[in-house]
């Protein structure tokens, strides 16, 4: 056990499926895991391990930012030997190239943030995921036919900046779009030796102001979840 996890060690999976909302985590069990049990109850931050097409695996809720992510991912790589985390998540779009519901492959994360810094003393403010287990999931989206784009994301400390500065990140970084917790997780895999990977749906634009309704949210989630599923 941990402050935040109460599962038993060898109750988690090696790999994780991390969305952000916990019931999304309740959702992603009941629809898809067979034997699924729940494994994390602690403040709500459900999690369950069960099993998808006779693979092992675990999946539960990250909050929302990158300390609750951080919390959450640390004590998954390093007190239940947790090898690899899939970020399941949403993003807003800093471009109208992007299409609400479209699937992004996250492979790299820009952050002004001090997450890493603080953490353990790393500077970067550009930090990766995984390029193995990208590759996995790129195969694996060509071979179940699942469009993605492959790109940067701005991962913020800010849900509701005053001054929304995201032309200039998508100049100068690339950044497509707009998340909270890739940074941080991106880094724990990196200080702990471990894979991270990250796959968002749009569910909203900064260009165009549009906004996908919290119903059609839980639909759109589903070929990235079955991605994440089928990289297993
Ligand atoms: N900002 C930050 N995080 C997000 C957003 C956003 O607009 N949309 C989905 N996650």
């Amino acid at each position: 056990m941990t402050p935040h996890i109460e599962a038993k060690k060898e109750d988690v999976a090696a790999t994780v499926i991390m969305p952000g909302d916990p019931l999304r985590a309740k959702f992603i069990a009941e629809t898809y895991l067979d034997d699924y049990k729940l494994i994390n109850n602690v403040r709500g931050m459900l999690g369950y391990t069960g099993t998808y097409k006779g693979k092992r695996v675990s999946v539960m809720g990250s909050g929302m930012g990158m300390p609750s992510i951080g919390i959450y991912s640390y004590e998954l790589f390093k007190f239940y030997d947790v090898d690899t985390i899939i970020r399941v998540g949403s993003c807003g779009a800093y471009t109208n190239q992007l299409d609400l519901y479209d699937l992004i492959l996250v492979t790299s994360s820009y952050s002004e943030s001090n997450y890493a810094y603080k953490q353990s003393g790393n500077a970067d403010h550009i930090l990766y995921s995984d390029s193995e287990l990208n590759k996995i999931i790129k195969k694996t989206a060509n071979e179940k036919n699942i469009k993605i784009i492959e790109g940067v994301i701005h991962s913020s400390d800010v849900f509701y900046a005053e001054d929304n500065n995201y032309q200039e990140l998508y100049d100068k970084y690339h950044c497509l779009g707009v998340e909270m917790e890739s940074f941080a997780l991106f880094h724990n895999a990196k200080q702990l030796n471990k894979q991270a990977a990250c796959l968002l749906t749009v569910s909203d634009s900064l260009v165009t102001k549009e906004m996908t309704s919290s119903e059609e949210r839980q639909s759109s989630f589903t070929s990235m979840i079955e991605l994440a599923l089928e990289s297993l």
